[in-house]
């Protein structure tokens, strides 16, 4: 009796554990930000970084331009060849490796580890408090040239955000491609695409502090 009520509390603690290391992101904020054409004017690659880790509405906000949802039918803030979505956000933050639920605006973690360091071959890869990386899925589409387009329209959202939002940002195109797909661990039919580091400039606080 004692073995089996130990059993239970110790599968609810490990339960629990398992939970708590997914993130339920706050609503992202679906108004506001700079004119667009104000943003367009502002973009561009900049390679320096403050580690200070984005808030949670930062990132809520950053993926949800990237590639939330924006109708109930499930269509997305991004185009992507005949719909079908094939291209998956993982999230590299210190903490570990998150899976990006555009459905549940939830991150699901994949890996407990900080492979930041795999995310590219330049260093402020590992200074930077977010890497997202862009994979595609066979199973949902086998195109290469779709593929890459439609990484490039989930690229250009975080550019724009990311001027919008006075982040710093670039696409990273440097990448051992293989030594990343095993550390995270993907399977066959996925292939890294691109990276793109996000931060806060070197020098300035968050625009919430
Ligand atoms: C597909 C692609 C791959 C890229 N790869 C890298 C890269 O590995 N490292 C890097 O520092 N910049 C990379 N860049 C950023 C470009 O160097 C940058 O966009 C270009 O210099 C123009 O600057 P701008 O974005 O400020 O207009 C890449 C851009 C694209 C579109």
């Amino acid at each position: 009796m004692k073995g089996t009520i130990g059993s239970v509390i110790l599968c609810l603690i490990v339960s629990l554990q398992a939970l708590a290391q997914n993130i339920q992101l706050p609503a992202p904020h679906k108004t506001g930000g700079m004119p667009l054409m104000e943003a367009l004017n502002a973009r561009q690659t900049k390679r320096t970084f403050s580690s200070k880790p984005l808030s949670e509405q930062q990132l809520s906000d950053l993926l949800w331009a990237a590639f939330g949802m924006n109708r109930e039918s499930g269509k997305r803030t991004a185009p992507s060849a005949m719909n079908r979505q094939e291209i998956d956000l993982y999230v590299a933050l210190s903490s570990g490796l998150y899976l990006y639920d555009a459905k549940q605006n939830a991150l699901t973690q994949i890996l407990g580890e900080d492979i930041r360091d795999k995310t590219g071959k330049q260093s402020f890869v590992k200074t930077a408090p977010v890497c997202l990386v862009y994979v595609s899925d066979d199973e949902r589409l086998k195109m290469e040239f779709y593929t890459a387009t439609d990484t490039g329209f989930i690229s250009q959202n975080v550019y724009l955000f990311c001027a919008s939002e006075g982040l710093n940002t670039v696409v990273l195109g440097s990448v051992d491609k293989d030594a990343l797909h095993a550390a995270m661990k993907l399977k066959p039919t996925q292939h890294v695409i691109l990276t793109q580091p996000v931060g806060l400039p070197p020098d300035m606080e968050s625009k919430q502090d």
